[in-house]
C-alpha cells in the first residue's frame, strides 16, 4: 500500500498525496495522461526515487525503500521499458547477474538452469537458458526480464508500458504469464495507455491526473470511454474524420527497387518500390523488425543504400548526408526517441530547434536568435500540451510521452515536403493521440507527403490513403482506398494473398 506519497521536483509535485492499494492476486492497472506521475510513483516504489513525503506499507509494515536492492529483498520487482540485459551474455547469465556474485561459491549452472526452467514452466514463460540475449526478439527479451524478477522472488511485479513494442502474439503470451502469476497469489501493477489492454488484463484500475488520485475502480464497472474520461477529464473521440485523397497531386517521393543491407540479425530491404504524392498518407503496416526501421533510415541518410533509386521531387537524395536530406525538406519522427530523436542533456528549447537551427524561427543573420527560439518553444509547448516540472531542465526529466511530444512538435511543425513518421503515437495518452492524428491530417491537407510506419493497425486504418504491408524486407501487398481493412492487412501480414487479387490473377 502506498499512502500519501508526494514527490516534488523543484516547485512542482509529480505526485501529490497519492495513495494506491494493491491486493494479492490482482492485476492493478495504473492509468493517467502523459506526465500524470505514473512512472514517478513506480520509481519510488522500486527505490529509484526518494519520496518527498508519505509512507509505503508493505504486508502490513511500514518500509523504507531506498534502493532497487531493497525493493527486491522485499519482493518487489520492476520490468523497465528499456531493458537492462547484456546482449553478449546468455539468458541464464543475465538472470543470475548480481544475485550470486558474492564471490564465495562457484555458480552451479545445472541448478540455476533447473530453477529458471521451473519458473518458466510455472508462469508459461518462453525461456531458453542458453540462448544469447542478442539473438532474442524484443518480446523474448521481455520474458527474460520477467524471469529475472521472478528468479529474485518478486511477489509484486511492476510493468511500465510493457506492450508498446510487442507483436500481438507476444502480447498474448505476456498476458497469459501475468494472469497465471496473479492467480498464484502475486500482484501486478500494469501501466499502459492502451485502454483495450487495461480492460482485458486488469482487475482494478487506478487513475492519476496531475499527480493526484482521480479514482480507483473495478475494471468490470468500466469501459474505454469511461476510462478515457477519467484520464483526461473530457470525452475522447476514438475515430478520426478524413476526406478521401484526391489523387491528382504531384509526386513527392519516388522509391525504386531499394536494397539496403541490415544489421547482423535484422532483415534488410530486399527491393521495395513505391511513390507518395503531395497530400497523401502512405502507411506501412507489418510486424516490427521486418525492415521498417531500415526503410526510414535509408530514406533519411542514416543508412547506406546498396541499390535502387530515391527521388524527392525528382531530385536524387540517395546516400546523401542526413543534414542534406533535412535541408531538401524531409522530416523524420524516429522510432528511437531517446538516441535519435532528442539530445537528453539539452533543454526543450534546444531540442525544439535541433537540426533546424537555420530556420527563421531559430536564427537571424546566421546567428541563433534566442528570443525567437523561446517564443517558438512557448508556442509549441502550448500547442502540443507539453508538460514539465522545469522549463529549463534537460529533457531527460520529461515523462516518456512528453518527450515524444517534443519530437512531434519539431518535426510536424517543420512543414516539410515529406514527413516520415515512425510509430508517431507510441507512448502517448488517448487525448494526445487524438491531437497528433489531427495534426498529421492537417499536414496532409497542406500538401505534405506522409510516410506513416506503424505497428498499430488502428492508426494505419484511421489515417492512411494507401497501405503497404511489409514482410521480411519486402512489400507483401498494397491496399488502396477501397480495400484497406483490418482483415486484409492481417491476411497480408500472415503471408496470404487477397481474394480480390487472386480473382484478378485468374482473369488475367
Ligand atoms: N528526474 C526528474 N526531474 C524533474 N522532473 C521530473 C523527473 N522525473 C519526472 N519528472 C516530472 O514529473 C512529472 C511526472 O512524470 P512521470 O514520468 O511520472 O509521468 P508519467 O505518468 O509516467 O507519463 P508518461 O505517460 O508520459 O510516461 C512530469 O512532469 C515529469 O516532467
Ligand atoms: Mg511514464
Amino acid at each position: 500500500m502506498i499512502r500519501n506519497i508526494t514527490k516534488q521536483f523543484g516547485d512542482s509535485k509529480a505526485n501529490d498525496n497519492v495513495h494506491l492499494t494493491v491486493r494479492s492476486g490482482e492485476v492493478h492497472a495504473l492509468l493517467g495522461e502523459n506526465g500524470a506521475g505514473k512512472s514517478t510513483l513506480m520509481n519510488i516504489l522500486y527505490g529509484l526515487y526518494k519520496p518527498t513525503g508519505g509512507q509505503i506499507v508493505y504486508r502490513g509494515e511500514e518500509v523504507v525503500i531506498d534502493s532497487p536492492m531493497k525493493a527486491l529483498s522485499l519482493g518487489i520487482g520492476m520490468v523497465h521499458q528499456h531493458f537492462m540485459l547484456i546482449p553478449a551474455f546468455k539468458t541464464w547469465e543475465n538472470i543470475i547477474l548480481g544475485t550470486e556474485g558474492d564471490g564465495k561459491l562457484k555458480v552451479d549452472v545445472r541448478i540455476v538452469r533447473e530453477r529458471i526452467l521451473t519458473i518458466a514452466r510455472q508462469y508459461s514463460l518462453q525461456i531458453d537458458p542458453d540462448a544469447r540475449i542478442s539473438t532474442l526478439s524484443v518480446g523474448l527479451q521481455q520474458q527474460v526480464e520477467i524471469a529475472k524478477a521472478l528468479y529474485r522472488g518478486a511477489e509484486l511485479l511492476i510493468l511500465d508500458e510493457p506492450t508498446g513494442v510487442l507483436t500481438p502474439p507476444e502480447k498474448a503470451k505476456l498476458f497469459e504469464t501475468l494472469r497465471s502469476y496473479a492467480n498464484s497469489g502475486h500482484s501486478v501493477i500494469f501501466i499502459s495507455h492502451k485502454l483495450d489492454e487495461v480492460m482485458e488484463i486488469s482487475d482494478r484500475v487506478t487513475v492519476l491526473r496531475g499527480g493526484k488520485n482521480v479514482a480507483t475502480e473495478n475494471t468490470a464497472d468500466m469501459d474505454k470511454q469511461k476510462l478515457a474520461r477519467l484520464m483526461v477529464g473530457r470525452n475522447v473521440d476514438f475515430g478520426v474524420q478524413k476526406d478521401s485523397f484526391a489523387g491528382e497531386t504531384s509526386q513527392v517521393l519516388s522509391v525504386h527497387n531499394l536494397v539496403v543491407p541490415g544489421n547482423r540479425l535484422v532483415s534488410s530491404l530486399k527491393g521495395v518500390s513505391f511513390t507518395i504524392r503531395a497530400g497523401e498518407i502512405v502507411g506501412i503496416a507489418g510486424v516490427d523488425g521486418n525492415g521498417q526501421a531500415e526503410l526510414a533510415e535509408a530514406l533519411t541518410g542514416l543508412r547506406h543504400v546498396e541499390q535502387g533509386e530515391v527521388l524527392l521531387g525528382g531530385q536524387n537524395i540517395k546516400n546523401i548526408s542526413p543534414r542534406r536530406v533535412i535541408d531538401t525538406g524531409v522530416a523524420l519522427i524516429p522510432e528511437d526517441r531517446k538516441s535519435v530523436g532528442t539530445v537528453k542533456n539539452y533543454t526543450i528549447d534546444q531540442n525544439i530547434i535541433l537540426r533546424r537551427e537555420k530556420a527563421p524561427s531559430a536564427s537571424r543573420h546566421g546567428m541563433l536568435a534566442y528570443k525567437r527560439i523561446t517564443r517558438r518553444t512557448d508556442e509549441m509547448i502550448k500547442e502540443y500540451d507539453i508538460r514539465y516540472t522545469g522549463r529549463y531542465l534537460p529533457v531527460s526529466a520529461l515523462s516518456g510521452g512528453n518527450l515524444q511530444k517534443v519530437i512531434l512538435a519539431r518535426e510536424i511543425s517543420a512543414n516539410c515536403r515529406l514527413l516520415i513518421a515512425m510509430h508517431p503515437t507510441r507512448g502517448l495518452d488517448v487525448g494526445a493521440i487524438e491531437f497528433v492524428h489531427a495534426k498529421l491530417l492537417q499536414a496532409r491537407e497542406k500538401g505534405t507527403a506522409l510516410l506513416l510506419i506503424s505497428s498499430e493497425l488502428e492508426e494505419i486504418l484511421a489515417l492512411a490513403d494507401r497501405v503497404f504491408v511489409m514482410c521480411d524486407g519486402r512489400f507483401a501487398g498494397e491496399l488502396t482506398q477501397r480495400n484497406i481493412t483490418m482483415e486484409n492487412i492481417g491476411m497480408l501480414m500472415g503471408g496470404e494473398t487477397l481474394a480480390a487479387q487472386k480473382e484478378g490473377e485468374a482473369d488475367a
